[in-house]
This record gives C-alpha cells, structure tokens and sequence, in this order.
C-alpha cells in the first residue's frame, strides 16, 4: 500500500521511464547545493536518494526561497515532475533523473546533525551511539537491520516448514545457570525478593518438552552479566531450539539443515558437508574449541622430536607445540622480533617464542641452532607441514596455556595474511565436550555447557572417579572461529539430574530450592529431550562478512554495559527504592 498523502513513490525508484510522470516524495534533505539560480537537493529515505532541482526560470519565487532555507536533515514532502538530468550520476539507481520541483513542504526541521549522515561519516563511535537514531539512517547500520530482518525471517520459515512452533517464555524468572551473572530485578510485592532475567530459557524450554511441544523455538532476548567482547552484549538474542524424542544425530541434522539454509538463501552458498571435529581434537590441532577452519596452519606436536636435546626450555614444557606460517621465511629479523614481542604481550602471555626459517633453497635457519641441525628442523617441517618458504613458530610451556597462546597467533597472522575471507564460510561441529570445567581459582568443577547436560552414556560412573575425563553429549556449532550455537542432550532422568547437582557441588536442599520446579516435573512422564541455541547477533554479524555484533543491533549497549542515549543505567529515585524494599530508612 503506497500512503499516497505523503509520497506517491520512495526515493529510490525513479527511472528514466517515470519521466514527464508527476510524483511526490518526502524524506531527510541530505545535500544542498545552491548555486543561485539553480538550487539541487539530495532527498533521502530508508530506499535512497533522489535529486530534486529547484530554478529560477521554472519554480516560483517563494519556492526558491523556502529550497535556499532548507538545512541537512529537513524533513520535507514535495510534488514535482521527472525529467531527465543533465549531468547523470552513474553510482545511483536513480542517478538518470531529477525531480523539478512545483511544490514544498517543510514536515519538520532540525538541528544540524552532529555528524554527516553518510556511508563514510566524519562521526566517532561516542558521537554515533549517542545519536544512534541519526547513525541509523546512514546506509551501513540501516542494511544491517534489514540484513538481520531477512535472516530472521528465514528462519522462522525454515523452523516452522520443520513442525516448530514458536512460544514465548517469561522473562521474570529465578536464576537459569549460563555461567554468567544474573542481571536481577526487585519484586515491589513481595519484600527483599528479586527475579532474575533469563541468561537463557533453558529450564522453560525443557518444560515445554514435559509439556508435550516436541519441537519448540524462540527467537528471544537473553541477559547476561558479564564482561563485554566484540561478540558479546548484556542483552542479546538466541534462536532457542528445544525438540523431544531426539538424540544427539537427529539435532545436528535438523540444524545444520537450518544453517545451510540461511547460506543458500542469504549467501548463494552451498555447503556441502559440514565436518565434525571432538573437543579433543580442535583443541589438539587449532587450540581452540571454535577454530576458524578455513585455512590451514594446524599445530604440529614437537615434544617427540624437540625434547631431550640439551635445551632446557623445551625440557622443561609439558607441551612443545608449532605452526608454519606461509611465506614467513622472507620475514626480516625485525618482523620476526616484532612477532615474539607480540607473543608476549601480556594479552597473550608466552614467555618467547622459538623460530625456524625453512628457506625456499632447503636449508633451515633457526633461533636455537645451537641445539638443533638440520636433520632435527628438517623433522620439525614435517610435523608443523611447513614447506621450503615458510616460518616455523614454537611455542611451549603448560598445554592448555600454550595452545591458547598458540592459537591467538594463528588467528593473528591468518588475519594479517588475509586468509579470514568474509564471503567464505567454512562451518563444523564440535562434539564431545568435558561435561566438567576445573575452575583454577575455586578449585571446584563446574558443567562446561549447563547443569543439564547429560553424560555420554556409560560415563556417569567416572564422575567420582575421574569428573574431568566424562564427556557430554554437548556441542556446539562454530563459523569461522566463532561458536554461533551450542547444546547437548538433556537429562530427563530425576535421579541423574540430582547426581548431576551433587557433583556440582549442591546439596540437595540448595539443588531443590533452586531447580525442584524442574526436577518435580521430571516425575511427570519427562520424554528424553535436547536442543541448542544459536546466537542470532553472532549469527547474523559473520553472515554479514563481520565480527563485531554490535553494528547489528539497533541499540546497543557500550564496553562499559551503557546505553549512553538514554544514559541506563541510571539511579531512580528514594521513594521508587522505597517501594521495592532497597531502602528502608525515608
Ligand atoms: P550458550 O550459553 O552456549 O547456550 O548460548 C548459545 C549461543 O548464544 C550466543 N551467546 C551470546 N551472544 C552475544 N552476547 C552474549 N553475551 C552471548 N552469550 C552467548 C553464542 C552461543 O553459542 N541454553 C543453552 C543452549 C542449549 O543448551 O540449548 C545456551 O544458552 O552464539
């Protein structure tokens, strides 16, 4: 339905062939450009830009007047006629016409903007996240939210084609342990008691499953308090998937399903097949549960070849591990001086870094060849699959720590190499996680997914003997380097869901305040359930080439949890705080 009143057409539909046609559009002045007899103006809306012409010999005296008052960011509506223009403008749909203009209308005013609204802007991201309604009509945002909008729909239709149906679930609830803190909300009525937001709605979905839904999502907003990254935001929004009768197969086909879908239809990409790597695995080759597998550079285990040969620090590491990194033999000795310095950073943390240069002759040309010969590099090019050419970097010290540290510098120099490529996309799932994380600092083992992920079958037993050694039926899905979903196969089983607590460290009293919802209504016929959410803003930034998922969010918060247009969070008054029981002396 076009709103005739206020525009016959939007600002980017113009053509040659609506010529000589009379129309009216309304939109944002973008540009004035007033050259005395002639005035052109760039109107803009949500479809584009069209220019409008306003001259002496053919506009009346009080409309080049109103034409020479208009500021950046006027709302205006005028009526005109389509002709053809004289100096075209080929970088626009519409760059063949102008509209003369034969009447005007200013809809509204406004302050000169505080940055120019434009795809290249002159503001900074203080200035735009303040005035986000303003970065909002600049073309880069506002094609992020229509790029958003498509993806949701298309898996709303893709969800719904596979007999899913969509519920909402409450947003004040009791605490759902994520592993984040709670975002937590004051009850008015019930004195010195709070809800807590969802982290996610894990237990809500599992009891729709109790409830006979079978196959249920959610595209909906989940709370989390922690500490925020490019990909992660306090407030940000899940396509939330629970199904019943199901095992851990019938989930990863069911969503890789829905991820090939949304290349297809939002990429032109087909992909066919989606590897799976176990936990053990990814972190063994990438060092990472999430690697970015669209190029190589996977680790190559030294220990064997690198050790007892007289040099201490290799001696002494748990883990001697290396990468090649493609062409890096040309680097110069400042290159490669600035790479160990940015190993370690106190961000990454390696104590130096070890270097083999296999040049392109044959020969090897290392930082320890006081300890090692050619014979023992040649062996190291083998395990780290570097070829005549290339840079082999060594890393070593305790495993786990390593293989981060290792992994930091393969994503950074596969940056740096150019080898993340926006428009390739290269998928995987990660299966077999620990069903336990050890938290260094407490001491204590805590579940890696969520309270109710289940064991890999016949594993419950090596939960007294062995907790760090029982893997989940969990995992997670990753694009390029990033986890864009994650779930497991729940436990529908009472008497393991209260093993599962006590191992968490819960006694029994602390598991049934907290989850007796949950475990009373296991008693009831629980069918066995799984499911996964994706991260639709992580999702979502990638598909768009990105990483950075706040340029995808219509109003999001800032590194410090703010929303500095509205300025939130802000205090409220003493007798709000009254009211809600937080202050009691007034
Ligand atoms: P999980 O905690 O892995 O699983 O979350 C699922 C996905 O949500 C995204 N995500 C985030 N995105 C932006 N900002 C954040 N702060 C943030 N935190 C998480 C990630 C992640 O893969 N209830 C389980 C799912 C299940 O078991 O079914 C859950 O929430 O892309």
């Amino acid at each position: 339905m076009i709103l005739k009143m206020y525009r016959s057409h939007n600002c980017g539909e113009l053509r040659e062939t609506h010529q000589q046609s009379q129309v009216t559009l309304s939109g944002w002045v973008q540009t004035v450009r007033d050259k005395g007899f002639v005035v052109w103006a760039d109107l803009r809306d949500r479809y584009g830009i069209t220019q409008l012409i306003f001259d002496e010999e053919r506009s009346s005296k009080e409309i080049m007047e109103i034409a020479k008052s208009l500021g950046r960011e006027f709302v205006i509506q005028v009526k005109g006629t389509v002709i053809e223009r004289a100096s075209k403008n080929p970088n626009i749909p519409t760059g063949n016409v102008e509209v003369l203009v034969s009447e005007i209308k200013i809809l509204n005013k406004s302050l000169v903007p505080p940055f120019t609204i434009e795809d290249q802007t002159d503001g900074g991201e203080d200035i735009r996240m303040k005035f986000r309604y303003l970065d909002i009509r600049r073309n880069p945002v506002k094609n992020n939210l229509i790029f958003r909008h498509k993806v949701a729909i298309e898996v709303r239709k893709y969800l719904s084609d596979q007999g899913f149906i969509e519920v909402e679930t409450p947003y004040l609830i009791k605490s759902t342990p994520e592993g984040a803190r709670d975002f937590v909300v004051p009850s008015r009525m019930n004195e010195g008691q709070f809800y807590a937001l969802p982290q996610s709605p894990q237990t809500f979905k599992q009891l729709l499953m109790v409830g006979g839904m079978d196959k249920y999502f959610q595209i909906v907003k989940c709370f989390r308090d922690e500490d925020l990254r490019a990909d992660r935001q306090p407030e940000f929004t899940q396509i939330d998937c629970e199904m019943a009768f199901v095992e851990q197969e019938d989930i990863l086909n069911i969503f890789e399903g829905l991820t090939r879908h949304l290349l297809k239809e939002i990429k032109g990409v087909s992909i066919d097949k989606f590897p799976r790597m176990t936990y053990d695995e990814a972190m063994k080759k990438y060092g990472n549960d999430k690697p970015d597998i669209r190029f190589g550079m996977e680790f190559g285990e030294l220990n064997a070849i690198a050790q007892h040969k007289d040099f201490g620090i290799f001696n002494e590491a748990e883990l001697v591990v290396g990468i090649a990194i493609p062409g890096g033999a040309a680097y110069t000795r400042k290159e490669i001086d600035a790479l160990v310095d940015w190993v370690r950073r106190p961000q990454i943390g390696a104590k130096g870094m070890v270097y083999a240069k296999y040049n392109e002759d044959g020969s090897f040309k290392s930082s320890v060849d006081k300890f090692y010969d050619q014979e023992d590099l040649a062996k190291w090019a083998e395990v780290t699959g570097a070829k005549a050419g290339d840079l082999i970097c060594v890393l070593s010290g305790d495993a786990n720590k390593t293989r981060t540290q290792l992994s930091a510098l393969r994503m950074e120099i596969a940056q740096r190499l150019g080898l993340r490529k926006k428009n390739e996309f290269a998928p995987l799932w990660v299966i077999d996680f620990p069903l336990l994380e050890l938290d260094e600092e407490t001491g204590h083992y805590h579940a890696m997914h969520h309270p109710f992920t289940s064991p890999k079958p016949g594993q419950l037993e090596l939960l007294d003997t062995d907790p760090g050694a029982v893997k989940a039926n969990a995992y997670d899905l990753v694009l390029n380097g990033n986890e864009i979903g994650g779930g497991s196969i729940r436990i529908h089983d009472k008497q393991i869901q209260s093993t599962m607590f006590r191992h968490l460290g819960f006694s029994p009293e602390e598991a049934k305040a907290q989850f007796g919802f949950l475990m009373d209504a296991f008693q009831y016929g629980a069918p066995p359930h799984g499911g996964l959410a994706f991260g639709l803003d992580r999702l979502v930034a990638i598909l768009g080439g990105q990483e950075t998922i706040r340029d995808f969010i219509a109003f999001p918060k800032n590194n410090s949890g703010r929303d500095v247009m509205i300025d939130a969070p802000a205090p409220i008054d003493d007798l709000q705080l009254k009211e809600l029981h937080l202050k009691l002396d007034l």
